[in-house]
């Protein structure tokens, strides 16, 4: 049918390809944006290390994390406020007072990018000689991480117009962790989001017009 066409005329396939694109980028702008996804990679407590007995270990109280921010959009860029990270400790820690915090500044992410953020936190108020006691004990204590910032999703067309749709990226992840200081699970923790976001339910509902689009343009 439409590929007999297609492989007379240069012009046909590109027509094709073009508005493969437009029927994305209209599939995206009505059905909103996926929310970055995060995870944390690496998370080590160095007082928790029970193979470490040396007093400069036993006189840390930092922790050192390593979170992963991936654009999953695959046509739109993504503007990153401040991203502020908090630490809890215990379960059930979501009303507990943060035992330190760490903030990233803005930045910008391509389409499809990655991006590792790491830092060494100091923290207040962790009980250590508990959480010590029970990681010697082959058990293993659970902290809490806590992500908050906002994603800004800009569209510009061809002719310098640009839109913006900007969420709450608000997430959360328990990690647990054992007597080698380091978290328990050797993969990465992917955080979830604290409250439902809705913009995702409803894309595979919207999916229909930019096929039904895409179809159209072909057959004209
Ligand atoms: C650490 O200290 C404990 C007792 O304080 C001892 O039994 C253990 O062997 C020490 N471990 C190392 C690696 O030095
Ligand atoms: C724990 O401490 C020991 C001794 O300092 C060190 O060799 C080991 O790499 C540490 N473990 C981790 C997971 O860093
Ligand atoms: C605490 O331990 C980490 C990791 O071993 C190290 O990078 C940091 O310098 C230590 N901080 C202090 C105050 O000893
Ligand atoms: C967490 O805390 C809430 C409110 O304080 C409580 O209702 C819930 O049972 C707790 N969950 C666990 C697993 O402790
Ligand atoms: C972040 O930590 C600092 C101390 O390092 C503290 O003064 C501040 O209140 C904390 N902020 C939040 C939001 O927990
Ligand atoms: C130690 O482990 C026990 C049970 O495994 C738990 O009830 C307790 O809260 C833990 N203590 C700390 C300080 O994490
Ligand atoms: C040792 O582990 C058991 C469970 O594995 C726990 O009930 C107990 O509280 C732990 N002891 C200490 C000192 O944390």
């Amino acid at each position: 049918m439409s590929c007999s066409r297609c492989a007379v005329s240069f012009c046909c396939c590109f027509t094709i390809f073009v508005a493969g694109i437009i029927a994305l980028i209209v599939w995206s702008a009505i059905s909103g944006y996926r929310l970055p996804a995060c995870s944390v990679e690496d998370f080590y407590v160095p007082y928790l290390n029970v193979t470490d007995n040396s007093t400069s270990v036993r006189t840390n109280h930092t922790l050192y994390f390593d979170l992963r921010l991936k654009n999953r959009e695959p046509l739109v860029g993504v503007s990153y406020d401040d991203v502020k990270v908090t630490f809890f400790y215990g379960q059930n820690s979501s009303l507990s007072t943060p035992i330190g915090n760490y903030s990233f500044p803005k930045f910008y992410q391509g389409h499809g990018k990655k991006a590792r953020r790491k830092a060494l936190v100091e923290t207040y108020g962790v009980p250590w000689e508990a959480a010590s006691a029970n990681v010697s004990n082959g058990s293993t204590v659970t902290f809490r991480v806590g992500l908050s910032t906002r994603a800004t999703y800009e569209s510009c067309s061809d002719d310098g117009g640009c839109s913006y749709h900007t969420y709450a990226l608000v997430q959360g992840a328990d990690i647990d962790v054992d007597g080698s200081g380091r978290k328990v699970d050797k993969q990465g923790i992917r955080l979830q989001s604290a409250a439902a976001a809705p913009q995702h339910t409803c894309r595979p509902v919207f999916l229909g017009l930019p096929v039904v689009l895409y179809f159209l343009v072909l057959y004209v």
